[in-house]
Protein backbone atom coordinates (compact mmCIF):
# COMPACT_ATOMS: atom_id res chain seq x y z
CA UNK A 1 0.00 0.00 0.00
CA UNK A 2 0.98 3.31 -0.74
CA UNK A 3 2.11 5.94 2.08
CA UNK A 4 1.29 9.67 1.67
CA UNK A 5 3.58 11.27 3.49
CA UNK A 6 2.43 15.27 5.45
CA UNK A 7 3.82 17.24 7.49
CA UNK A 8 2.57 19.72 10.54
CA UNK A 9 3.35 22.91 10.62
CA UNK A 10 2.27 24.29 13.94
CA UNK A 11 1.79 22.43 17.23
CA UNK A 12 -0.21 24.21 19.25
CA UNK A 13 -4.32 23.59 19.78
CA UNK A 14 -5.51 22.71 16.41
CA UNK A 15 -2.14 21.12 14.91
CA UNK A 16 -2.13 18.64 18.07
CA UNK A 17 -5.20 17.85 17.68
CA UNK A 18 -4.67 16.99 13.70
CA UNK A 19 -2.02 14.34 14.98
CA UNK A 20 -4.42 13.02 17.11
CA UNK A 21 -7.44 12.53 14.75
CA UNK A 22 -4.94 11.23 12.56
CA UNK A 23 -3.62 8.48 14.60
CA UNK A 24 -7.07 7.24 15.99
CA UNK A 25 -8.52 7.20 12.69
CA UNK A 26 -5.42 5.74 11.14
CA UNK A 27 -6.47 2.12 10.27
CA UNK A 28 -10.43 3.44 9.43
CA UNK A 29 -8.56 6.03 6.64
CA UNK A 30 -6.43 3.79 5.27
CA UNK A 31 -8.96 1.29 4.54
CA UNK A 32 -11.24 4.16 2.96
CA UNK A 33 -8.87 5.69 1.00
CA UNK A 34 -6.50 3.14 0.74
CA UNK A 35 -3.59 4.88 1.11
CA UNK A 36 -1.51 5.12 4.26
CA UNK A 37 -0.60 8.71 6.22
CA UNK A 38 2.60 9.28 8.34
CA UNK A 39 3.33 12.15 9.88
CA UNK A 40 6.71 12.72 8.65
CA UNK A 41 7.53 16.61 10.42
CA UNK A 42 6.25 18.70 12.44
CA UNK A 43 7.18 22.98 12.42
CA UNK A 44 7.25 24.59 15.62
CA UNK A 45 9.12 27.94 16.92
CA UNK A 46 9.99 26.17 20.63
CA UNK A 47 11.52 22.36 20.23
CA UNK A 48 12.19 22.07 23.29
CA UNK A 49 8.53 22.56 24.71
CA UNK A 50 6.91 19.14 25.97
CA UNK A 51 3.93 18.38 23.91
CA UNK A 52 2.51 15.12 22.83
CA UNK A 53 4.74 12.52 23.90
CA UNK A 54 6.44 10.27 21.38
CA UNK A 55 6.48 13.63 18.82
CA UNK A 56 10.24 15.04 20.10
CA UNK A 57 11.99 13.52 17.07
CA UNK A 58 9.24 14.59 14.45
CA UNK A 59 9.92 18.78 16.23
CA UNK A 60 11.51 21.00 13.87
CA UNK A 61 12.21 24.95 13.95
CA UNK A 62 13.02 25.03 10.07
CA UNK A 63 10.59 24.99 7.25
CA UNK A 64 13.16 23.22 4.65
CA UNK A 65 13.27 20.35 7.40
CA UNK A 66 9.42 19.79 6.47
CA UNK A 67 9.53 20.38 2.74
CA UNK A 68 12.47 18.48 2.05
CA UNK A 69 11.33 15.91 3.15
CA UNK A 70 11.28 13.06 0.25
CA UNK A 71 8.10 12.23 -1.10
CA UNK A 72 5.66 14.65 0.71
CA UNK A 73 2.58 15.27 -0.60
CA UNK A 74 0.08 16.99 2.11
CA UNK A 75 1.17 20.15 4.44
CA UNK A 76 -1.16 20.92 7.42
CA UNK A 77 -0.99 24.84 8.57
CA UNK A 78 -2.08 25.34 11.83
CA UNK A 79 0.49 28.47 12.24
CA UNK A 80 -0.62 32.08 13.61
CA UNK A 81 -0.63 35.36 11.57
CA UNK A 82 -0.17 36.09 7.45
CA UNK A 83 3.55 35.42 7.51
CA UNK A 84 5.65 33.18 7.32
CA UNK A 85 1.89 31.25 6.86
CA UNK A 86 1.89 32.27 3.42
CA UNK A 87 5.27 32.10 1.91
CA UNK A 88 5.70 28.43 3.32
CA UNK A 89 2.38 27.34 1.76
CA UNK A 90 3.29 29.11 -1.58
CA UNK A 91 6.36 27.15 -1.39
CA UNK A 92 4.72 23.91 -0.70
CA UNK A 93 2.10 24.57 -3.35
CA UNK A 94 5.14 24.92 -5.64
CA UNK A 95 6.69 21.81 -4.58
CA UNK A 96 3.20 19.93 -5.63
CA UNK A 97 1.64 19.18 -2.07
CA UNK A 98 -1.57 19.87 -1.31
CA UNK A 99 -2.17 22.11 1.73
CA UNK A 100 -4.71 22.23 4.03
CA UNK A 101 -5.26 25.26 6.51
CA UNK A 102 -6.74 26.96 9.60
CA UNK A 103 -5.72 30.41 9.30
CA UNK A 104 -7.96 32.72 8.57
CA UNK A 105 -5.77 35.77 9.15
CA UNK A 106 -3.53 34.45 5.83
CA UNK A 107 -6.19 33.14 3.99
CA UNK A 108 -8.38 35.87 3.89
CA UNK A 109 -5.59 37.88 2.12
CA UNK A 110 -3.66 34.94 -0.24
CA UNK A 111 -6.75 32.42 0.11
CA UNK A 112 -7.85 33.45 -3.88
CA UNK A 113 -3.78 33.90 -5.12
CA UNK A 114 -3.09 30.13 -3.67
CA UNK A 115 -5.97 28.33 -5.08
CA UNK A 116 -4.94 29.57 -8.70
CA UNK A 117 -1.39 29.03 -7.71
CA UNK A 118 -2.58 25.01 -6.38
CA UNK A 119 -4.63 24.86 -10.00
CA UNK A 120 -1.14 25.68 -11.99
CA UNK A 121 0.58 22.93 -10.36
CA UNK A 122 -1.93 20.11 -10.08
CA UNK A 123 -3.06 20.41 -6.23
CA UNK A 124 -5.79 20.71 -3.71
CA UNK A 125 -6.33 24.01 -1.07
CA UNK A 126 -8.43 22.41 1.90
CA UNK A 127 -9.55 25.57 3.80
CA UNK A 128 -12.69 24.09 5.51
CA UNK A 129 -11.30 25.31 8.70
CA UNK A 130 -10.55 28.62 8.40
CA UNK A 131 -14.07 29.40 8.90
CA UNK A 132 -16.91 28.51 11.59
CA UNK A 133 -14.34 25.66 13.18
CA UNK A 134 -16.59 22.32 12.46
CA UNK A 135 -19.41 23.44 10.74
CA UNK A 136 -19.03 22.81 7.57
CA UNK A 137 -19.77 26.05 5.73
CA UNK A 138 -17.25 25.97 2.81
CA UNK A 139 -18.08 22.62 1.69
CA UNK A 140 -21.56 23.25 1.97
CA UNK A 141 -21.36 26.52 -0.03
CA UNK A 142 -18.88 24.93 -2.78
CA UNK A 143 -22.11 22.79 -3.41
CA UNK A 144 -24.69 25.36 -3.29
CA UNK A 145 -22.84 27.57 -5.74
CA UNK A 146 -22.45 24.65 -8.44
CA UNK A 147 -26.59 25.34 -8.86
CA UNK A 148 -27.33 28.41 -6.77
CA UNK A 149 -26.50 32.61 -6.08
CA UNK A 150 -25.40 33.43 -2.78
CA UNK A 151 -26.64 36.92 -2.21
CA UNK A 152 -26.34 37.29 1.62
CA UNK A 153 -24.29 35.58 4.02
CA UNK A 154 -24.96 36.61 7.82
CA UNK A 155 -23.81 35.08 10.83
CA UNK A 156 -21.76 34.59 14.33
CA UNK A 157 -18.43 33.56 13.41
CA UNK A 158 -16.29 33.83 16.39
CA UNK A 159 -16.56 31.29 19.17
CA UNK A 160 -14.86 33.32 21.86
CA UNK A 161 -16.86 36.35 21.06
CA UNK A 162 -20.19 33.75 21.93
CA UNK A 163 -18.79 32.20 24.42
CA UNK A 164 -17.81 35.37 26.12
CA UNK A 165 -21.55 37.22 25.49
CA UNK A 166 -23.45 33.57 26.87
CA UNK A 167 -21.43 33.33 30.15
CA UNK A 168 -22.07 37.05 30.91
CA UNK A 169 -25.31 36.93 30.31
CA UNK A 170 -26.17 33.08 31.80
CA UNK A 171 -23.39 32.56 34.83
CA UNK A 172 -23.15 36.64 35.63
CA UNK A 173 -19.11 36.21 35.19
CA UNK A 174 -17.40 39.01 34.22
CA UNK A 175 -15.80 39.77 30.74
CA UNK A 176 -12.00 38.64 31.82
CA UNK A 177 -13.46 35.01 33.56
CA UNK A 178 -14.90 34.04 30.41
CA UNK A 179 -12.29 35.23 27.85
CA UNK A 180 -9.90 33.61 30.32
CA UNK A 181 -11.89 30.27 30.32
CA UNK A 182 -12.30 30.57 26.28
CA UNK A 183 -8.27 30.51 26.32
CA UNK A 184 -7.98 27.64 28.59
CA UNK A 185 -10.74 25.87 26.44
CA UNK A 186 -8.13 26.40 23.12
CA UNK A 187 -11.38 28.53 21.80
CA UNK A 188 -9.23 31.94 21.65
CA UNK A 189 -6.57 33.20 19.43
CA UNK A 190 -2.85 33.01 20.45
CA UNK A 191 -3.69 36.76 20.45
CA UNK A 192 -7.35 37.36 22.09
CA UNK A 193 -7.37 41.05 20.74
CA UNK A 194 -8.06 39.34 17.42
CA UNK A 195 -10.98 37.63 18.72
CA UNK A 196 -12.76 40.38 21.07
CA UNK A 197 -12.08 43.14 18.34
CA UNK A 198 -14.33 41.64 15.80
CA UNK A 199 -10.94 40.76 12.98
CA UNK A 200 -11.14 37.34 13.58
CA UNK A 201 -15.11 37.17 12.22
CA UNK A 202 -13.89 40.07 9.77
CA UNK A 203 -11.29 37.54 8.36
CA UNK A 204 -13.39 34.49 8.08
CA UNK A 205 -16.25 36.85 6.62
CA UNK A 206 -13.26 38.11 3.59
CA UNK A 207 -12.60 34.20 3.24
CA UNK A 208 -16.50 33.59 2.64
CA UNK A 209 -16.95 36.36 0.51
CA UNK A 210 -14.48 35.46 -2.28
CA UNK A 211 -16.15 32.04 -1.82
CA UNK A 212 -19.34 32.94 -2.64
CA UNK A 213 -19.27 36.21 -5.10
CA UNK A 214 -15.24 35.82 -6.42
CA UNK A 215 -14.41 38.94 -4.83
CA UNK A 216 -13.94 40.88 -1.43
CA UNK A 217 -15.38 44.24 -0.08
CA UNK A 218 -12.42 47.11 0.16
CA UNK A 219 -11.10 46.21 3.51
CA UNK A 220 -10.36 49.80 4.49
CA UNK A 221 -14.71 50.62 3.98
CA UNK A 222 -15.54 47.73 6.09
CA UNK A 223 -16.94 48.77 9.64
CA UNK A 224 -15.95 46.29 11.83
CA UNK A 225 -16.97 46.28 15.87
CA UNK A 226 -15.83 43.62 18.42
CA UNK A 227 -17.14 43.12 22.07
CA UNK A 228 -14.93 44.76 24.19
CA UNK A 229 -16.63 47.61 25.14
CA UNK A 230 -20.09 45.98 25.95
CA UNK A 231 -20.47 46.04 29.85
CA UNK A 232 -21.80 43.48 32.51
CA UNK A 233 -24.44 46.23 33.08
CA UNK A 234 -25.32 46.09 29.27
CA UNK A 235 -26.09 42.54 29.31
CA UNK A 236 -27.81 42.65 32.01
CA UNK A 237 -30.47 45.19 30.74
CA UNK A 238 -30.55 43.44 27.28
CA UNK A 239 -31.76 40.26 29.81
CA UNK A 240 -34.32 42.02 31.59
CA UNK A 241 -36.09 43.00 28.02
CA UNK A 242 -35.61 39.36 26.95
CA UNK A 243 -32.78 40.23 24.69
CA UNK A 244 -29.27 38.86 23.83
CA UNK A 245 -26.15 40.81 22.45
CA UNK A 246 -24.91 38.34 19.17
CA UNK A 247 -21.49 39.15 17.57
CA UNK A 248 -22.60 39.28 13.96
CA UNK A 249 -20.98 39.53 10.69
CA UNK A 250 -22.65 39.82 7.13
CA UNK A 251 -21.78 40.40 3.72
CA UNK A 252 -24.04 41.11 0.89
CA UNK A 253 -24.02 41.89 -2.84
CA UNK A 254 -26.47 44.73 -3.72
CA UNK A 255 -28.31 45.01 -6.54
CA UNK A 256 -25.69 47.51 -8.33
CA UNK A 257 -23.02 44.53 -7.93
CA UNK A 258 -21.14 46.20 -5.33
CA UNK A 259 -20.25 43.90 -1.82
CA UNK A 260 -21.28 45.44 1.71
CA UNK A 261 -20.05 43.72 4.73
CA UNK A 262 -20.29 44.63 8.27
CA UNK A 263 -19.31 43.48 11.47
CA UNK A 264 -20.36 44.38 15.54
CA UNK A 265 -22.88 43.57 17.41
CA UNK A 266 -26.32 43.49 18.07
CA UNK A 267 -29.38 43.23 20.46
CA UNK A 268 -31.86 40.14 19.15
CA UNK A 269 -34.82 39.26 20.38
CA UNK A 270 -36.41 35.14 20.56
CA UNK A 271 -37.46 35.28 16.94
CA UNK A 272 -34.33 35.89 15.32
CA UNK A 273 -32.48 32.85 14.32
CA UNK A 274 -29.32 33.60 16.02
CA UNK A 275 -30.99 34.36 19.24
CA UNK A 276 -30.61 30.26 20.78
CA UNK A 277 -26.98 29.94 19.80
CA UNK A 278 -24.86 29.61 22.78
CA UNK A 279 -21.65 28.65 24.03
CA UNK A 280 -19.03 28.39 21.11
CA UNK A 281 -21.52 27.60 18.83
CA UNK A 282 -21.19 29.72 15.18
CA UNK A 283 -24.03 29.88 13.06
CA UNK A 284 -23.89 30.98 9.25
CA UNK A 285 -27.40 31.74 7.12
CA UNK A 286 -27.17 31.90 3.28
CA UNK A 287 -29.50 33.31 1.00
CA UNK A 288 -29.85 31.66 -2.41
CA UNK A 289 -32.15 32.00 -5.14
CA UNK A 290 -32.95 28.32 -5.42
CA UNK A 291 -33.17 26.86 -1.95
CA UNK A 292 -33.93 29.91 -0.13
CA UNK A 293 -32.16 30.60 3.06
CA UNK A 294 -30.38 28.01 4.71
CA UNK A 295 -28.45 27.85 8.21
CA UNK A 296 -25.59 25.81 9.11
CA UNK A 297 -25.01 25.30 13.43
CA UNK A 298 -22.12 23.98 14.71
CA UNK A 299 -18.92 24.32 17.03
CA UNK A 300 -17.05 27.34 16.19
CA UNK A 301 -13.64 26.48 17.71
CA UNK A 302 -11.60 24.00 19.89
CA UNK A 303 -9.02 21.39 19.10
CA UNK A 304 -11.49 18.58 18.04
CA UNK A 305 -13.39 20.37 15.50
CA UNK A 306 -11.30 21.95 13.73
CA UNK A 307 -8.92 19.43 13.37
CA UNK A 308 -12.01 16.64 12.48
CA UNK A 309 -12.68 19.19 9.18
CA UNK A 310 -9.06 19.77 8.30
CA UNK A 311 -8.61 16.01 8.64
CA UNK A 312 -11.92 15.52 6.30
CA UNK A 313 -10.17 17.98 3.79
CA UNK A 314 -7.36 15.29 3.66
CA UNK A 315 -9.79 12.43 2.51
CA UNK A 316 -11.38 14.26 0.05
CA UNK A 317 -8.24 15.60 -1.78
CA UNK A 318 -6.68 11.81 -1.22
CA UNK A 319 -10.45 10.42 -2.70
CA UNK A 320 -10.62 13.06 -5.33
CA UNK A 321 -6.96 12.09 -6.86
CA UNK A 322 -8.32 8.60 -6.37
CA UNK A 323 -11.23 9.44 -8.73
CA UNK A 324 -14.57 8.58 -6.31
CA UNK A 325 -15.34 11.77 -4.13
CA UNK A 326 -16.85 15.01 -6.23
CA UNK A 327 -16.46 17.37 -3.61
CA UNK A 328 -13.68 20.30 -3.61
P1 LIG B 1 -1.70 27.86 19.02
O1 LIG B 1 -1.15 29.17 19.47
O2 LIG B 1 -2.26 26.92 20.00
O3 LIG B 1 -0.57 27.07 18.18
C1 LIG B 1 0.17 27.69 17.20
C2 LIG B 1 1.32 26.79 16.82
O4 LIG B 1 2.01 27.36 15.73
C3 LIG B 1 2.35 26.60 17.94
O5 LIG B 1 2.80 25.26 17.94
C4 LIG B 1 3.51 27.52 17.53
O6 LIG B 1 4.78 27.04 17.92
C5 LIG B 1 3.40 27.46 16.02
N1 LIG B 1 3.85 28.68 15.37
C6 LIG B 1 3.33 29.92 15.47
N2 LIG B 1 4.01 30.77 14.68
C7 LIG B 1 5.00 30.05 14.09
C8 LIG B 1 6.03 30.35 13.20
N3 LIG B 1 6.22 31.58 12.76
N4 LIG B 1 6.85 29.35 12.79
C9 LIG B 1 6.68 28.10 13.24
N5 LIG B 1 5.70 27.74 14.10
C10 LIG B 1 4.88 28.72 14.52
O7 LIG B 1 -2.78 28.22 17.92
P2 LIG B 1 -4.03 27.35 17.45
O8 LIG B 1 -3.63 25.95 17.27
O9 LIG B 1 -5.19 27.69 18.30
O10 LIG B 1 -4.34 28.01 16.02
C11 LIG B 1 -3.54 27.71 14.91
C12 LIG B 1 -4.18 28.32 13.67
O11 LIG B 1 -5.48 27.77 13.51
C13 LIG B 1 -4.36 29.84 13.75
O12 LIG B 1 -4.14 30.39 12.48
C14 LIG B 1 -5.83 29.98 14.18
O13 LIG B 1 -6.38 31.19 13.74
C15 LIG B 1 -6.46 28.81 13.46
N6 LIG B 1 -7.69 28.28 14.06
C16 LIG B 1 -7.75 28.01 15.39
C17 LIG B 1 -8.89 27.46 15.94
C18 LIG B 1 -9.01 27.13 17.38
O14 LIG B 1 -10.11 26.76 17.81
N7 LIG B 1 -7.96 27.24 18.18
C19 LIG B 1 -10.06 27.17 15.09
C20 LIG B 1 -9.88 27.47 13.70
C21 LIG B 1 -8.74 28.01 13.22
P3 LIG B 1 5.24 27.04 19.48
O15 LIG B 1 4.29 26.09 20.15
O16 LIG B 1 6.63 26.53 19.47
O17 LIG B 1 5.08 28.44 19.94
N1 LIG C 1 -10.57 32.09 17.86
C1 LIG C 1 -11.49 31.56 16.92
C2 LIG C 1 -12.87 31.63 17.48
C3 LIG C 1 -11.12 30.14 16.60
O1 LIG C 1 -13.02 31.80 18.70
O2 LIG C 1 -13.83 31.54 16.72
C4 LIG C 1 -11.94 29.54 15.48
O3 LIG C 1 -11.60 30.10 14.26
Amino acid sequence: MATIKAAILGFGTVGQGIYHILNEKREDLRKKLGVELEVAKILVRDTSKERVPGTRHLLTDNIEDCLSVKGLQVVFEAIVGEEPAYTYLKKAIMNKCHVITANKVMFAKYGLELQELAKQHGVFVGYEATVAGGVPVIKTMKNLLLVNDISKIQGILNGTCNYILTKMRAEGWSFDEALKEAQALGYAEADPYMDISGQDAFKKLMVLSALAFGEQPNWDEVKVVGIEDITPEQVRKAKEKGLRYRHVAEVEKLPDGTIFAQVGPMLVSKEHPLYPIDDVFNAVTMETNYIGTLTLVGPGAGMYPTASVMVEDYAEIIGKRAGFVVTI
